[in-house]
């Protein structure tokens, strides 16, 4: 059992890759964290650039150099994305698929890169050593750019990241539109980044869908998982770090239960 997570955004930048990154730090399984974003990925070069600085990281290994060596594979499976997966220093039991280095390296993921790798990182749930879960950084959703959709529909729940203030929330609604177009209703929630005087209630009732996750407003932490900056021990007791953890913990729980609910009706012969 395992669960596919993927965090993206509207318009504005919410916290999508923060709150990712900031869960795969309190994640309490085998996780690997896939980088789609296809405008860039922020996860080597943010978060985790002390281990990029001092070359322990390598942002070239990931999506882009997976699509380039399963380019002419017709039959995925997951051991194929393991030479492109790097260890993540501070959170052991994640693993990274590092982004694109450049947007136009998504032209080249368009000729089915992105249903490989969707195909790929669903395979990981089936794994001889065990289930691996996936949360994928999945960028800005606007009709103009171009969206991981294979990653999108193969997910179990796709969060829309939003600000609870007002000027965001309204800004989220036509990325949730094009979701909703998509993604069944019970897949979709929301990550609410930034929790203060507003949070998860004013963002459910604005934008009518559920919110999954709340993580608090604390710009000092936020820019240790933005940016990498700070990045020491003391991360783990804040109250953002704190409340990811328990978060993560709950996604991947329920995770599990997703799996099962989705299996009912598959072996009922009732296509997912
Ligand atoms: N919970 C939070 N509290 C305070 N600041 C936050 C929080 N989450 C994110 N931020 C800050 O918001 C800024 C944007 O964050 P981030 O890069 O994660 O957004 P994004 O949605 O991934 O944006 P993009 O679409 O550009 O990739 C960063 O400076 C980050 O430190
Ligand atoms: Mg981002």
């Amino acid at each position: 059992m395992m669960a596919l997570i993927v965090i993206i955004s509207g318009k504005s930048s919410p916290g999508t890759t923060t709150t990712v990154a900031a869960l795969a730090y309190g994640w309490p399984a085998p996780l690997v964290v896939a980088d789609c974003d296809p405008a860039g990925g922020d996860l080597a070069t943010g978060w985790l650039s002390p281990w990029w600085l001092n070359g322990r990281l390598h942002p070239e290994r990931g999506l882009l150099s997976f699509c380039t060596a399963t380019r002419h594979t017709t039959s995925i499976t997951a051991d194929l994305l393991t030479p492109h997966l790097q260890a993540v220093p501070p959170a052991p039991r994640a693993r990274l698929l590092s982004g694109l280095a450049d947007p136009a390296q998504a032209i080249s993921l368009q000729e089915g890169g992105w249903i490989r790798l969707a195909h790929a990182l669903t395979a990981l749930s089936t794994v001889p050593s065990g289930p691996v879960d996936v949360l994928a950084d999945g960028g800005r959703l606007t009709a103009e750019a171009e969206a991981p959709w294979p990653v999108l529909e193969a997910a179990d729940l796709v969060l829309l990241a939003v600000r609870p203030v007002p000027r965001h929330l309204h800004s989220a609604q036509p990325a949730l539109t094009l979701l909703r177009q998509r993604i069944p209703q019970d897949r979709l929630g929301l990550a609410v980044c930034g929790t203060g005087q507003l949070g998860v209630r004013e963002a459910h009732t604005v934008l009518g869908i559920p919110a999954r996750l709340g993580l608090p407003e604390d710009p000092e932490t936020a820019r240790v998982f933005s940016d990498g900056l700070h990045h020491d021990k003391k991360v783990r007791r804040t109250t953002l770090a704190r409340t990811a953890a328990r978060a993560a913990a709950r996604l991947h729980q329920a995770g599990t239960t997703i799996r099962l609910a989705h299996w009912t009706p598959t072996t009922m012969g009732v296509a997912r």
